[in-house]
């Protein structure tokens, strides 16, 4: 089984702050790190670390020293990045702030990150053989959209509208939307591309649009809807450290899950029960890849809970 990952790569420099500052003032840190972030390298560490199935990483870094370390921490992971392309720009970089609370502001320049807008024919062949294909929206639209019709044999794609603003256009959205199988959205991201308030509207709204929808509600879990049918997995209790790459740490693990399985709504239940445990380890944990749990942690958690406490309705 394999994934194929389309996005972002970022070097992630992270401040520990007491609070998160205010407009106009200067705070002093606690300690600073860097590690490998950005919301495509993200998800392709998490459905690495999910075990099973074979990863492979399409993006860009730029030449520069970021670039070779980010391509390495990647490699290191047994991630396939034949696909991953150096370009004239600087490599993309995170600015993150992350405060006692675990709450968090993220600065991005992309750099690199927005250099692609086609796929060369080796990055077109990793798609075409891929089991399940994830995109973000941190990359051109124009290399989401390329990848998801590279997508269009027997692999599921899955789109995390994350960042959702390119899909607040409604001719961008009405494009995309239909070449999608599976959308992760959060809340906020619900309701910015539904273009609604009310989240159970929204939900309505975006099912109506795409074969299966994920909307992850944090601390509520997520809730799953296949057509007429939907699930709520809930989420397991833990204190946060930090939330950086959670998301992309559910993405990932639930692109792996689904290389293995069809769209059929008790697969989708697990994929995303291993998806929230998975977080739930992240957010435990500092930084964005070097969270990412391995399968036998993800495992070791799972099997804590018991199946029942999946509701179904
Ligand atoms: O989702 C978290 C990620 O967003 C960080 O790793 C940062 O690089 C930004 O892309």
């Amino acid at each position: 089984m394999s994934v194929a990952v389309v996005g972002s790569v970022n070097m992630d420099v992270v401040a520990r702050v007491p609070r998160i500052p205010s407009p106009g003032e200067t705070l002093l840190a606690r300690s600073s790190s860097r590690g490998g972030g950005g919301k495509g390298a993200n998800q392709a560490v998490g459905a690495a670390r999910a075990g099973g199935a074979q990863t492979a990483f399409i993006g860009a870094v730029g030449d520069d020293a970021d670039g070779a370390q980010l391509r390495a921490w990647l490699e290191a992971d047994g991630i396939d990045v034949s696909g991953l392309e150096t370009v004239a720009e600087p490599s993309g970089v995170a600015l993150i702030s992350v405060d006692d609370d675990a709450e968090n502001t993220i600065v991005v320049v992309a750099g690199a990150n927005r250099a692609l807008t086609s796929l060369t024919a080796r990055q077109r062949a990793i798609i075409e053989a891929a089991d399940a294909v994830a995109a973000q929206l941190e990359v051109s639209i124009e290399l989401v959209e390329a990848a998801a019709d590279a997508a269009r044999g027997p692999a599921q794609f899955v789109l995390n509208a994350a960042p959702s603003e390119a899909l607040t256009d409604r001719e961008t959205a009405a494009r995309i939307l239909p070449k999608v199988d599976v959308l992760i959205v959060n809340e906020h991201e619900l309701l910015d591309v539904a273009g609604l308030e009310d989240r159970e509207q929204a939900i309505r709204a975006l099912a109506a649009q795409v074969p299966a929808l994920v909307v992850t509600l944090g601390a509520a879990g997520s809730v799953v809807v296949l057509g007429d049918e939907r699930v709520e997995v809930p989420a397991f209790p833990v204190a946060p450290v930090d939330t950086t790459g959670a998301g992309d740490t559910f993405c990932g693990v639930f692109a792996a899950h689904l290389s293995r399985g069809e769209l059929r709504l008790a697969d989708l239940a697990i994929a995303a029960r291993a998806a929230a445990a998975a977080s739930a380890i992240a957010v435990t944990r500092e930084g964005a890849q070097p969270a990412v749990p391995t399968d036998d942690e993800v495992a070791a958690l799972l099997a804590e809970e018991r199946p029942s406490e999946i509701p179904t309705r």
